[in-house]
């Protein structure tokens, strides 16, 4: 059979509430043109993440209940230790209530003043737990991996000359960790070839510096490379992300992605000093170590979710349910990031909006558009998310690119909310002349996307 189906049936739904094009005008209005400020009741297709808006498997959810609550030893953390030891080959596994925890700690460690922590692209808590820290977080991607347009298999790998020559400068005393993250989600989810990682890996290593995955997406970039990267078709997900994690001296992780679950997340190390010193601040900022910053049900589910996200029946209908979105907007002309990536859809809103500039946040724009027209709500990535004005000289600084990201969480929607979609983007597309830009009137200095008000020009 040619149609790939959800490999899954639904046992539980939840009612969507529709609203009027005038009550979402007055919402979006009242949220000052913020999607995070919106009540999520107020959505119809909610495309603002795929982090933790996962629906979890009946399985999971009968797992929550044999979660065992102990405050110590836990039997739901040594099976949450015993599948991540498994699949990753990790000795330490520190259990944090999400990614940006286990970042944290991580950088709290190793980051502070003067030190210099490269990755193909930092994702923004990343950036932000860096900066915090007192270091500097670099961006290592080819320059032509973030041309939109072209198409190319792994449009997420690291610069390998440039991460050469800025280990060359700067060595070991001052870069103290290389970052990559699979699959690359501020590069429009573009996954990173076995090879890059293994040759990030090597090229670390000759320095003595420690290779860190951010590990998030880390089987939807194992299924991208089975399916195109030369010698791995007929190996299985967790062979191949065995081999991935082989390479790395630890990784952070966001279960709210790829442990499909709702919330979670670890730090994994095989350096015993260091996990040593991670879980003195475990201890302090999330908890004891065998919970971390979750309950007992939520490391029970997350274990499970890990068995579930590596089922190439599951990864097979999720990259093509992707896929799937990114050809309709393409052969209606709308112009988005080639190709489609792992978890989202993302708009090249520069292309979709060439006569707003990106001062005036193309992207903030039409993800305000998608929400008057269709209730659906996306995420701005692009200068609101990533650009700067300097507050001394009043220059601006824009992101690399101007994007909309539809990110589709983890076995929610089905076809038809997919088709919805695309009428509701086909519909905007044919009008977007009249689009107008944007200005932010209030922000906060650290990730401003998230509470920043605008006002429409
Ligand atoms: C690549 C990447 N790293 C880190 C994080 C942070 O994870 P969390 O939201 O669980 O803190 C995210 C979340 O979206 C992410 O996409």
């Amino acid at each position: 059979m040619k149609t790939i189906i959800e490999p899954f049936k639904i046992k539980s739904v939840e009612p969507l509430r529709f609203t009027s094009r005038r009550q979402r005008e007055a919402i979006l209005k009242n949220a000052g043109y913020n999607l995070f400020g919106i009540h999520a009741d107020d959505v119809l297709i909610d495309l603002l993440t795929d982090s933790g808006t996962t629906a979890m498997s009946a399985r999971q959810w009968g797992g929550m209940i044999e979660g065992d609550e102990a405050y110590a030893g836990s039997k739901s953390f040594y099976l949450l230790e015993k599948k991540v030891n498994d699949l990753t080959g990790f000795r330490h596994i520190i259990p944090t209530h999400q990614g940006r925890a286990a970042e944290r700690i991580l950088f709290n460690i190793t980051g502070g003043t003067g030190k210099i922590i490269p990755n193909n692209t930092h994702f923004d808590t990343t950036r932000a737990n860096i900066e915090e820290s007192g270091a500097k977080a670099i961006d290592l991607l080819p320059p032509e991996a973030t041309v939109p347009s072209r198409h190319s298999d792994f449009k997420g790998n690291m610069d390998l000359s440039a991460l050469k020559e800025l280990l060359e400068k700067y060595g070991p005393e001052r870069i103290p960790v290389v970052m990559l993250t699979v699959t690359n989600n501020s590069n429009a989810g573009q996954p990173v070839s076995m090879e890059n990682i293994h040759q990030t890996a090597e090229l670390a290593k000759n320095y003595g510096i420690p290779f860190f995955l951010d590990a998030c997406r880390f089987a939807e970039n194992a299924y991208f490379i089975k399916l195109r990267e030369p010698g791995y078709a007929n190996k299985s997900v967790a062979q191949i992300a065995r081999e991935m994690f082989s390479y790395a001296d630890g990784c952070t992780m966001s279960g709210k992605k790829d442990g499909l679950v709702n919330m979670g997340g670890f730090l994994a190390v095989n350096d015993d000093d260091l996990a040593q010193k991670a879980r003195n601040i475990l201890v302090v900022t999330e908890g004891f170590p065998t919970y971390g910053g979750l309950a007992g049900h939520d490391l029970q589910a997350f274990a499970l979710g890990l068995d579930e996200v590596i089922e190439e029946d599951y990864l097979k209908y999720r990259i093509r349910s992707i896929a799937y979105l990114g050809e309709h907007l393409t052969e209606l002309g709308v112009p988005i990031f080639q190709p489609p990536g792992g978890h989202a859809i993302y708009i090249d809103a520069a292309a979709f909006l060439p006569h707003i500039p990106a001062h005036e946040f193309p992207g903030q724009a039409l993800a305000c558009k998608l929400y008057i027209d269709g209730g659906i709500r996306s995420c701005e990535i692009g200068s609101v998310m990533f650009g700067k004005t300097d507050s001394a000289s009043g220059i601006f600084e824009p992101a690399t690119l101007e994007m909309v990201r539809l990110a589709i969480p983890r076995r929610v929607y089905t076809k038809s909310h997919i088709d919805y979609v695309v009428e509701c983007v086909a519909g905007v597309f044919r009008k977007r002349e009249k689009i107008k830009g944007m200005q932010i009137v209030y922000e906060q200095p650290v990730l401003r996307h998230f509470t920043a008000i605008f006002k429409p020009l």
